[in-house]
């Protein structure tokens, strides 16, 4: 029996086949390599180059292969971009997740463990965020994770299909042996633009506001491992295996780390200055994002490896310096 990951070219799904076909599974990955990267693909799992909008496509994976469980990663996820074009949002990402559970009902698949976002939230209400607190999406991005946790929830109770949604904070980092990472075009990441710095492919950067209701006046987030949100899926996987019952939970470490402290840590683990300007505050960024990941931490079983900051960055210096520019360098 194989697990389907839908995304598994991307950059949390690539280490998650990583963690996966490590544990022994057997990989099946559909991407449509729109935001993916060939090179990301982990040569041990089986690949199908498709969208999973595209019902034939999906049709013929769950003919040709025994699909236990769905993984499913395979979503547009820029907060800005999706400000901008919603639609692009609605359709990828929510009639995306339509067509999926319409071929794993089709075709007897009863288990998906699902890639969401601490954008479901919101402006938090209070730090730090559980996952009872209230869901008001501050844009479409987050809108359409929420709306795509909510058709698993109908669709687990008409159909039977158990799912894990799992609200991730700021991902971060990468494999530790630097053979795979984060490559996004266009970057908008903290951490990527930081080490640009010291890579020489970029001046300075700029923080985006000083005057938050912070200790230093920048924003607050709760950065994760890639490898973490890995073992976390794994887990979810099986917790559903074991009967567990649908379920949604945080992944972060419970710490928050500014832009300024994220900087100086840069420059630590780098050993280089990092020329830095002060901007103007991004439209849309919550003061503070940091989770409560109790929950998983009980049910799941779930504890971070990387909870020192300076540590994910070290992982993902590994990568940028190896790979200045991304996969288009291997
Ligand atoms: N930032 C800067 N300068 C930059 C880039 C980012 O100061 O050049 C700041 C942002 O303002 C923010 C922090 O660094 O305060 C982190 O920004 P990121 O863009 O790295 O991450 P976000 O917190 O905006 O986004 C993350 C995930 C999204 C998810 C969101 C939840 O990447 O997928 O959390 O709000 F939707």
């Amino acid at each position: 029996m194989a697990v389907l990951i839908c995304g598994g070219a991307g950059y949390i799904g690539s280490h998650n086949v990583f963690e996966l076909i490590k544990a022994g599974e057997e990989v099946v990955i559909v991407d449509n390599l729109q935001t993916g990267h060939r090179k990301a693909l982990n040569p041990a799992a089986k690949f199908y180059e498709g969208d999973i909008r595209d019902a034939e496509i999906l049709d013929k994976i769950f003919t040709e292969n025994k699909i236990e469980a769905v993984i499913h990663f395979a979503a547009n996820s820029l907060v800005g971009e999706s400000v901008q074009v919603p639609l692009k949002y609605f359709n990828n990402n929510v009639y995306g997740m339509q067509v999926l559970l319409e071929s794993m009902v089709k075709h007897g698949t009863d288990k998906i463990v699902f890639s969401s976002t601490a954008a479901t939230y919101g402006e938090p209400e209070k730090i730090p965020i559980e996952e009872d607190d209230k869901t008001f999406p501050t844009n479409p991005y987050g809108e359409s994770k929420l709306i795509m946790e909510r058709m698993m929830k109908w669709v687990s109770r008409a159909n039977g299909i158990r799912f894990v949604s799992l609200r991730y904070f700021n991902a971060a980092g990468a494999i530790e042996d630097g053979s795979i990472g984060e490559d996004h075009s266009p970057e908008t990441h903290l951490i990527p633009l930081i080490l640009q710095v010291p890579l020489g492919k970029r001046e300075c950067i700029t923080v985006f506001g000083d005057d938050y209701p912070t200790p230093d006046g920048t924003c607050l987030r709760d950065y994760i491992h890639v490898i973490d949100l890995a073992a976390a899926h794994i887990a979810a996987l099986n917790y559903l295996r074991k009967g567990g019952e649908s379920n949604i939970f945080n992944l972060g470490n419970g710490k928050g780390f500014s832009v300024k402290e994220m900087i100086a840590a840069a420059e630590r683990v780098t050993g280089q200055k990092i020329k830095t300007e002060i901007g103007k505050r991004r439209p849309g960024d919550p003061a503070r994002l940091v989770a409560s990941s109790e929950k998983a931490r009980k049910i799941l079983k779930w504890t971070p490896k990387f909870d020192d900051v300076e540590k994910i960055i070290e992982t993902a210096w590994t990568w940028h310096k190896n790979h200045p520019d991304g996969y288009a360098d291997r």
